[in-house]
């Protein structure tokens, strides 16, 4: 959603007096600011907030609780392709935890059926993106009195605008969206975010997580997505998490995730012949995500999540190791 109702002639561009936040006293100032900037411009108004669950809107949203409470409405759209968890953690951490005003949508079944048969990835990224907007514009319509979009917007958005995620995020709010904005991270880098979300309070799994792209696990599912290959993505990409945590690797390979491809190989479950999928493991380093490097993951690790995932997850036979830097490969397999 980084283009929006706003048409924006030129760049903006961040105050050369604005010095890099690194401390937690430069954030608790930045924090100040712009709650007071934020309840002058949206007064007695209704701001809204489509919150993934993402270190962006995740800190927007904590950062608009403190300004100005329940005049914040967030709405958390499952699509059915979130990592295991997820929705769960959102839920728990900003309506039970923080007391916001969160409306909890699980469009899994309009999401999968929409997606149901379209194997193209970029028709699949499309429809992803259309149904979001449509759900969103569809509880947002619900709403009355709502003056204010807030939006996650961090300054490599408007710096890379045709970047990376300009590239691969499909959509945003159509014109007829009559929204003001309120965009409080515009001019901060991703490490600056993520110091200001850690001053906010946010738990460190929001603050540090690795990236997850918007169309989610359905990437991760090549091909036309079935629910129960996805379920064998979302399962193993689950044990991968828990291997990589536990073995003191969560936040420090970059991003590390499971694929399933859609063929099947012979093998032996149960002392029976097995006709099911791999799961693959790809992790991966970069600054950028322009190119990648694979993370030489301890190969013991890498035997026991193998063990787990063919033991735990209902139609994985084999798990395979992607040795491909970027280039060649993508870091997402579609
Ligand atoms: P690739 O696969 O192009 O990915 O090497 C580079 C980075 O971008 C993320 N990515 C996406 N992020 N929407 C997103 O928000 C998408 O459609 C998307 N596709 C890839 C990917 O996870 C990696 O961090």
């Amino acid at each position: 959603m980084s283009e929006n109702t706003e048409k924006k002639t030129e760049k903006k561009v961040r105050p050369e007096s604005m010095a890099r936040i690194t401390t937690r006293e430069q954030a608790e100032a930045f924090i100040e600011e712009e709650v007071e900037k934020a309840r002058k411009k949206i007064g007695s108004g209704n701001v809204l907030l489509a919150l993934s669950g993402g270190v962006d809107s995740s800190v927007v949203a904590a950062l608009l609780i403190r300004a100005v409470g329940k005049q914040l409405t967030c709405i958390h759209v499952n699509h059915g392709l979130m990592r295991k968890g997820e929705s769960d953690q959102v839920i728990e951490v900003f309506r039970n935890q923080l007391g916001a005003n969160l409306i909890y949508i699980d469009a899994t079944d309009r999401f999968l059926d929409k997606l149901a048969g379209v194997a193209d990835p970029e028709t699949k990224r499309k429809v992803i993106g259309e149904e979001f907007i449509r759900v969103f514009e569809e509880e947002a319509g619900k709403l009355s009195d709502i003056g204010f979009l807030a939006q996650g917007t961090i300054y490599p958005d408007i710096l890379e605008s045709d970047g990376i995620k300009a590239h691969h995020n499909v959509g945003g709010l159509p014109e007829e969206v009559k929204l003001e904005l309120v965009e409080p991270l515009e001019f901060l880098f991703k490490d600056e975010v993520r110091v200001v979300g850690k001053a906010l309070g946010l738990p460190d799994f929001m603050v540090y997580r690795q990236p997850f792209p918007g169309p989610g696990l359905g990437v991760r599912c090549p091909g036309a997505i079935t629910r129960d290959r996805l379920e064998a993505v979302r399962e193993s990409d689950a044990i991968l998490r828990e291997e990589f945590e536990k073995a003191g690797l969560a936040g420090k390979v970059w991003q590390y995730f499971t694929v399933v491809p859609d063929f099947k190989s012979t093998g032996i479950k149960d002392s029976r012949r097995s006709f099911e999928w791999p799961a693959i493991i790809r992790a991966v380093n970069t600054r950028d995500a322009m190119t990648a490097t694979i993370e030489r993951v301890d190969w013991d690790l890498l035997e026991k999540i193998s063990s787990r995932i063919t033991k735990e997850v209902p139609g994985i036979n084999r798990v395979l190791y992607d040795l491909t830097s970027k280039p060649t490969g993508t870091i997402e397999y579609e």
